[in-house]
């Protein structure tokens, strides 16, 4: 019984190398930060794994804003703002299941978020992406 595994599967792919291993790698992370939630209730090493998460997340998110700015991609601020609100929603989050102290509840509340916004964003808004070789 598993509900939160991310299957990777390559229609996923952008053809943009270096943002395709990020996602491909960022599926790789989340499932593992599963088996530590259910496996661990420490709430030291939880609060280490959401901000490994955080930070891997916050990378990916730079990068990509900077491939979009080297592209002059119109939909910038737009695709931006996304990242940006996510990063917002996902601290709220885990400041709420750290504080609950692990509740199965809040770890549900937190895991839905967050593989359900990584796969819908990965497949919709990053899709938009100019590709690497349309305007140069
Ligand atoms: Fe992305
Ligand atoms: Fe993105």
């Amino acid at each position: 019984m598993n509900g939160f595994n991310l299957e990777w599967r390559d229609e996923y792919l952008l053809g943009i190398d270096e943002l395709d291993f990020e996602h491909k790698d960022l599926f790789r992370r989340l499932n593992e930060l599963h088996e530590e939630l259910v496996q661990d209730n420490d709430k030291e090493r939880v609060s280490g794994s959401l901000g490994g998460i955080y930070a891997r997340l916050d990378a990916h998110f730079a990068l990509e804003e900077n491939y979009m700015r080297e592209k002059k991609y119109a939909g910038y601020e737009q695709h931006k703002k996304q990242h940006d609100n996510f990063l917002d929603e996902l601290r709220e989050v885990s400041d709420k299941l750290l504080s609950s102290g692990i509740d199965i509840e809040e770890r549900n509340v937190l895991e839905s978020k967050l593989q359900g916004w990584v796969l819908n964003h990965f497949t919709t808004t990053d899709r938009d992406l100019p590709l690497d070789d349309e305007d140069d």
